[in-house]
Parts: C-alpha cells; sequence; structure tokens
C-alpha cells in the first residue's frame, strides 16, 4: 500500500566529500542545528571519486531522492576532483533524462565545513522537495537498467 505524501517520510542519500560536505554535517550536529532526519550520509575522499551509477543504485536500492555535495569550486582538497564530477553530472544527467529517471530527485550542492546551517537547509529543502514529488515508484525499472548493464558485461 503506498504512503499518502502527507505521511510520506522520503527516504534521501547523500553521497558528500570526506573534507568539506562531510565536515560542514558534522559542524551541523555539533553545533546542535536541528535538520530533517531523512538523510543517510556515504562519505567519499571527494566528489571526483563519486561512480554516477552509484545515485541509479541507490534508486535502485530505494531511495527517493538523492543529495551529492562536495567542496566549493576551487576548494577542492585534490585541486578539481569537483569539476570533474560537476561535468560528468551534466552528461550523466542526459542519461539520466534518456531513462525516464526524474532529475529533480538528485541534488548537487557545494558545502564547506564551515557551512553546517547551509546543510541542514539543504537536507530540509531537499527532504520537502521529495516529499511533495511523492514516492520514487520507478526503481524497479533502475534495478532492471542496472541488471541488464550487468549481463552486457559478462
Ligand atoms: Fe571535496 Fe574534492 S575534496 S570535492
Amino acid at each position: 500500500m503506498e504512503e499518502s505524501n502527507n505521511n510520506f517520510e522520503p527516504r534521501i542519500i547523500a553521497f558528500v566529500c570526506n573534507w568539506c560536505t562531510y565536515a560542514g554535517a558534522d559542524l551541523t550536529g555539533t553545533s546542535r542545528i536541528k535538520y530533517a532526519t531523512n538523510v543517510e550520509i556515504v562519505r567519499f575522499p571527494c566528489t571526483g571519486r563519486i561512480d554516477f551509477m552509484l545515485l541509479l543504485k541507490a534508486f535502485a536500492g530505494g531511495a527517493d531522492g538523492i543529495i551529492v555535495s562536495g567542496c566549493h569550486p576551487n576548494d577542492c582538497h585534490y585541486t578539481s576532483g569537483n569539476f570533474h564530477a560537476r561535468r560528468r553530472w551534466i552528461v550523466f544527467r542526459n542519461i539520466l533524462n534518456f531513462l525516464g529517471i526524474d532529475v529533480q530527485r538528485i541534488r548537487f550542492s557545494w558545502v564547506s565545513a564551515a557551512e553546517g546551517a547551509k546543510w541542514a537547509d539543504i537536507v530540509n529543502d531537499t527532504v520537502k522537495e521529495i516529499r511533495e514529488l511523492g514516492p520514487y515508484t520507478e526503481y524497479k525499472k533502475v534495478a532492471n537498467y542496472l541488471d541488464e548493464e550487468a549481463d552486457s558485461h559478462e
């Protein structure tokens, strides 16, 4: 039975870099800023290391929305990882559109280690937006696509 949007609590997966956004999220906690608890954080050394296929896997695994967040431009601890991530996202977004996956469910942001309040705002806004969109029910389509991809490499 599908939940109505009023009671729907979205599951958000956040792929974040260790040096900026993860530290910013940590600051949110140590500053005791309250924010939605719907987010599960997955930490990477840098957004440049995030394989965008993981976003599809997150949807296939039941995520309703995704956040990808790292250091601001020119602040990446590996110089240009965030620029690579941004370029890959532009290409990947077209692939998602082609597959019919709703890109409104993915948010790309920059959050520094000093921006705990900004992290709270991003999570709260994302939860609100995804709550309005409703549960992601296309996950079987994504799972089938991933299965076909895996089969094609055997
Ligand atoms: Fe944060 Fe590269 S280390 S985006």
